[in-house]
């Protein structure tokens, strides 16, 4: 653009002399206002930012097509007072649950209550309230008057929690910390009709309920409902830890096992997890050997007619990019330790040769074997790629809760190192082990 306006202008120039004022410079700025293009970035970054926030938290993508209306989970959420059956969810069973109350977004009254410490924790009626103001983080419920009608999810049930400042569970919300109480499975399992969930495994309503309840606090599968496998080879549970939703920038490949980027990913979790409505296509599931349940169902072609998915991935991605990981309280970690630790993590313990700072995942295709790390490679066979992919380790103390590796098979991170030291056979004395743990702390 800018160049054919400079040569317009220096051709206008050479035929006739313009007027003093109007040089070639002035003129190409009047025509190309790249000042106000510039601010029309600027606009657009603040744009993408505010959207993407409320899509994160509170686009249910359609999904209460498939949560309300089918597995009808909003009447037991609801109790028969409003428009359901039984009681209805208590602050107690959500609270239990590891469902999060955003006080932000509470009611004064009942933020006041909840202050004194008076709140009744029994009464569902409570629980409406909240779900009537939106401040269940990840729930949206949606009522005509005094009956919910349906409920659905967004991406604010898995990927945030609060700092419960105001009680267990009650607090801020933090955008992008993995919610590590959350039992999924438990919530899934209230659904008075899991029949369409059965119908997309070829299995009966019993082992949808006995898989749902094998997954635990802080887990999800999110491959089950494409390759149908439920449990490993050793008969435990094939659900994975919800991971961060932060720190994300500058990685290439997301999730455990690396199916795509960012924007993939959340169109895959939109469309194929959340039971959004919209279009999604990845060929890839039509492998019938390793997606028989996706093959058959179609998953990688979905086209309906109306789209509630695709019109939010960009601002979507944009947001989540722009989480930063959380900064390590000052107090929980030893900082002459850590600094120890920093060395052998870029020097003796080789750990910088996948973890590169400052991302603390290789820039490329940041691919492992399972042989590479010295695990077992059933998680990596339920992917495209069938290998691990390196994890972003910045804000690794928020989400200790639940273990280490895709699966939590470390309980802490002196097991990981353990781990590492014997199969990359480091030798690391067990002061060094220490000085390592600490410097992954303060990431
Ligand atoms: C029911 C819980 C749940 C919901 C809802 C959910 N996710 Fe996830 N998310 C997970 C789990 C579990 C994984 C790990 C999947 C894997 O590795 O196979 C994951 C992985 C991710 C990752 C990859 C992180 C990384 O380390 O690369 C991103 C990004 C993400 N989710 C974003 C989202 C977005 C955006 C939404 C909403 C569209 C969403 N998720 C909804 C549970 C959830
Ligand atoms: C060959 C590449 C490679 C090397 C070398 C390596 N890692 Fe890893 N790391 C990975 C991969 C891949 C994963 C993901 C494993 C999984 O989730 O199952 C991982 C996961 C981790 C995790 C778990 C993060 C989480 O949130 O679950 C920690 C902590 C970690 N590595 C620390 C280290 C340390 C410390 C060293 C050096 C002693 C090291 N890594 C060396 C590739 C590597």
């Amino acid at each position: 653009m800018k160049t054919t306006f400079v040569t317009a202008a220096v051709f206008l120039f050479a035929c006739k002399s313009p007027a003093p004022a109007e040089t070639p410079q002035n003129i190409a700025v009047k025509q190309a206002p790249e000042e106000s293009y510039q601010k029309s970035i600027d606009d657009s970054a603040k744009k993408m930012l505010e959207r993407g926030r409320d899509i994160f938290r509170d686009e249910s993508f359609g999904s209460e097509q498939f949560w309300g209306d089918k597995l009808r989970l909003h009447e037991v959420i609801a109790g028969e007072k409003h428009g359901g059956t039984g009681q209805g969810l208590t602050p107690r069973t959500a609270l239990a649950l590891g469902l999060r109350v955003d006080f932000g977004r509470v009611p004064s009254a009942l933020g006041d209550v909840i202050k004194g410490g008076t709140l009744s924790f029994d009464d569902a009626e409570n629980t409406n309230n909240l779900l009537k103001h939106d401040a269940v983080v990840g729930v949206k419920a949606f009522y005509e008057g005094d009956r919910m009608v349906s409920v659905g999810i967004t991406c604010a049930l898995c990927h945030s929690t609060t700092d419960d400042n105001f009680g267990k569970g009650i607090g801020r919300r933090l955008d992008g910390w993995p919610n590590r109480d959350l039992d999924v499975g438990k919530i899934v399992a209230l659904a008075p009709n899991l029949k369409p969930i059965a119908e997309l495994l070829g299995v009966d309503v019993a082992t949808v309920k006995k898989v749902l309840e094998s997954w635990g606090p802080g887990k999800y599968d999110a491959e089950l409902l494409i390759d149908g496998k439920a449990f490993r080879p050793d008969g435990k549970s094939a659900a994975t830890l919800i991971p961060a939703a932060f720190g994300l920038a500058g990685v290439n490949l997301h999730t455990y096992t690396g199916w795509g980027t960012v924007t993939y990913w959340n169109a895959y979790v939109a469309n194929t997890q959340m039971h959004g409505v919209g279009t999604f296509f990845d060929p890839r599931l039509d492998d019938a050997k390793k997606f028989p349940v996706a093959a058959r169902a179609k998953t990688g072609h979905a086209r309906p007619k109306v789209d509630h998915v695709t019109e939010n991935l960009a601002a979507l991605h944009f947001y989540q990019l722009a989480i930063p990981p959380p900064k390590p309280p000052d107090d929980s970690y030893d900082k002459r330790l850590a600094a120890q630790g920093q060395a052998l993590f870029n020097g003796k313990a080789t750990c910088a040769r996948c973890h590169v700072p400052p991302l603390f995942v290789e820039p490329g295709w940041s691919m492992h074997t399972a042989e590479e790390i010295g695990i077992d490679d059933f998680q990596a066979r339920r992917s495209p790629d069938e290998r691990y992919r390196t994890t972003p380790l910045r804000g690794l103390f928020v989400r200790a809760k639940g273990g280490f590796y895709h699966d939590g098979r470390f309980a802490t991170l002196g097991d990981v190192i353990d781990h590492y030291d014997r199969h990359f056979k480091l030798g690391l004395t067990e002061n060094e082990k220490t000085a390592l743990a600490n410097y992954l702390r303060s990431l």
